[in-house]
């Protein structure tokens, strides 16, 4: 029987498909190579890449099984391994996991859900990584808050889609590495209006989700985009997206700059204080977010170095931790161990500089 070369999309690949080209990621490697046969192993590799298209030889004339990917257990198995490594960087470990988790497989459990994934999955691990993290972020919020589980569920589904419409922007400038010019700008704020535009077409999504989506770049002071709603013009779940929008973005790296710490970026969400994001939200976020783990190794503004020495306890606001010093600025170790509690104002000006 005759071998074509075809170009297909991934979600297209077939029982016996031969892959015909090299196919790279997004670092110029070689990501799969040219007449490699199909099996799990490079399907998911396939599917964590940035290709729109691949090449392959296929059999034509013959009656062959569509090869047997099940793209939404590959989703969402990608889905749980991001949420399983986030949680346990990011999140207190006293959180009920195991019920986000139950929101967020029930939510998935939609093909149209899967289906609007998919694209996002496509623009690689930043955009697809990040809608994850912002869906786990905002569902701990939403706990913290006593959200109802149905409006919990409206949430997390905005939260997973918010960013839905990035794909329609060009691939330059999302992943460009220069600041943006003016109209790039333009065109990137652009993308709640394409979520919007994207979920309204589709059947199984409310209009409450697609507008909750359209408004997660709103600023309590109206100078955010597109519409510049204030206040009490926003959605709370919207409110909350963006919170953990901007939580998710410091701390991971961006194309244009390194990521902070996890204290850092909780003492820039505090000095943007409640100007920008009500209390509630605020400390919905913080209370869950593991900030400093006990036995954590820190370096302080004073040059001193030691450890955690506290339980972080939940529902706590103060989330300066107390350290035990066992290191001097000199870089001498200290017979008897040093006691430092950031919480008291006497500290308030020395900051924890770095986890070790
Ligand atoms: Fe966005």
């Amino acid at each position: 029987m005759a071998e074509r070369i075809i170009k297909i999309r991934v979600t297209e690949l077939m029982e016996g498909d031969i892959i015909a080209k090299d196919i790279y990621n997004s670092m110029g490697s070689v990501l799969v190579k040219k007449n490699s046969d199909l099996n799990d192993t490079i399907v998911q590799r396939l599917f964590k890449s940035y290709n729109d298209y691949i090449f392959v030889y296929r059999k034509v004339n013959d009656s062959f099984n569509t090869y047997e990917i099940n793209i939404n257990q590959i989703i969402v198995k990608q889905i749980e391994d991001i949420i399983d490594a986030t949680a346990k960087k990011f999140i207190k470990q006293d959180k009920d996991m195991e019920q986000i988790k139950k929101v967020l497989f029930e939510i998935l459990n939609n093909d149209n859900i899967i289906k609007l994934l998919l694209p996002i999955r496509a623009l690689g691990d930043n955009v697809f990584n990040h809608s994850v993290n912002v869906a786990l972020y905002s569902l701990c919020v939403a706990r913290e808050m006593f959200l109802p589980y149905s409006r919990q569920k409206v949430l997390g589904t905005a939260a997973l889609l918010h960013d839905i419409g990035m794909q329609k922007i060009s691939r330059d400038i999302i992943y460009k590495v220069e600041a943006l010019t003016d109209s790039e700008k333009k065109i990137m704020q652009r993308h709640p209006k394409y979520s919007f535009d994207i979920l309204q077409q589709t059947d199984s999504i409310n209009l409450e989700v697609a507008s909750i989506v359209l408004q997660h770049h709103e600023r309590y002071d109206g100078k955010g985009y597109p519409l510049g709603l204030k206040n009490e013009k926003i959605h709370q779940m919207a409110k909350i997206i963006s919170l953990c929008d901007m939580f998710d973005a410091l701390t991971n790296d961006r194309p244009y700059r390194q990521k902070f710490e996890k204290n850092e970026s909780v003492e820039y969400l505090l000095s943007a204080g409640e100007n920008n994001y009500s209390s509630e939200i605020l400390y919905g976020l913080i209370n869950s977010i593991s900030i400093y783990p006990y036995g954590q190794w820190v370096k302080l503004s004073t040059g001193d170095i030691g450890v955690i020495a506290n339980q972080e306890e939940e529902n706590s606001f103060n989330y300066r931790p107390e350290i035990m010093v066992y290191i001097d600025s000199d870089g001498k170790g200290l017979e008897n161990p040093r006691f430092i509690d950031l919480s008291l104002r006497n500290n308030d000006n020395i900051t924890i500089e770095t986890i070790i």
